[in-house]
């Protein structure tokens, strides 16, 4: 595995992969890697003839009272892990080769950006979009790889591609849970023992509203009572939104149809968690 960390350097194996006729699989990332991570590369090593995972703690979609600085950050620890599940590059640039002085462009997603995470990080989605594009532009890929935990920037980037005519197909992937639950996220190494079992209300505030939809429950707005009055019972968990709408749009909804999102956002301490069940119940009652 090669470990790039300049623009240049990266866009002449590119080039060369490309001149082989190499299809190209890629799996952006902010490192601190997590089973999650390494599901998805695993998946690009599957069916691209080069994986490249991007490591870049992307200072745009922080907001200023945000984790940036702290984020966790160890390509020590990152590379093997990389290596192992058969990321061929792994580009790691710096700040300043990203966005050298007077970088003044910008893609921004309009109207599925404004709600959910959306709407309590204003920002942070301009800043995805912005950091994918440019990725998509150095690494070219075929197919990009992204984790269904992160539903809504999944959504965001679709329709960037979609509205740009990028040539890449995104490839969604399912999300990867602790054995007791627990979506796997990198913000997951800051909570303290009680807050990890805290956290777990996420997924069993999601079971229920699952067991309530299979069960005949059609009222959005019985299921958001229900999972809101099940985190409130956590003392350390304090609700950003739950929502439950239509998937797609992410536009809030009153009757279950066919298709169903419930998507939660909590703070537990410190640390803002995000967590999702996806339904698709075309044909159940
Ligand atoms: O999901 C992430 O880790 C980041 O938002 C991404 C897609 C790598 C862009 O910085």
């Amino acid at each position: 595995m090669q470990i790039v960390h300049y623009v240049e350097e990266l866009r002449g194996i590119i080039s060369e992969a490309k001149k082989q006729g190499k299809s190209i699989g890629f799996v952006p990332t902010m490192g601190y890697l997590h089973e999650g991570h390494l599901s998805l590369a695993r998946r690009a090593r599957g069916e691209n003839g080069l994986v490249v995972m991007s490591i870049f703690v992307n200072p745009l979609q922080f907001g200023v009272n945000e984790d940036y600085e702290d984020y966790p950050r160890d390509l020590s620890r990152d590379a093997p892990m990389a290596e192992a599940a058969g990321v061929d590059v792994l580009f790691c640039p710096g700040v300043a080769d990203m966005y050298p002085r007077g970088y003044a462009t910008f893609v921004e997603v309009e109207e599925i950006t404004a709600v959910l995470c959306g709407a309590s990080r204003p920002g942070h989605f301009r800043g995805v979009t912005t950091v994918v594009a440019k990725l998509f532009g150095l690494v070219q890929p075929d197919r990009a790889y992204f984790g269904q935990k992160d539903a809504q920037q999944l959504r965001v980037i679709e329709k960037m591609v979609e509205d740009l005519n990028m040539p890449v197909e995104i490839v969604p992937c399912p999300t990867v849970r602790e054995l007791d639950g627990l979506a796997m996220s990198s913000r997951n190494a800051y909570l303290s023992p009680r807050e990890r079992e805290a956290a777990l209300v996420l997924n069993r505030s999601l079971r229920r509203a699952e067991e309530a939809i299979r069960a005949g429950e059609r009222d959005a707005n019985r299921i958001r009572e229900q999972v809101a009055a099940m985190i409130r019972e956590e003392p350390l968990a304090e609700i950003d939104y739950v929502s439950v709408n239509d998937g797609v749009t992410l536009r809030e909804i009153e009757r279950i149809g066919d298709r169903v999102m419930v998507a939660l956002a909590v703070r537990i301490g410190m640390t803002r968690l995000i967590d999702n069940l996806q339904m698709n119940l075309g044909g159940e009652g």
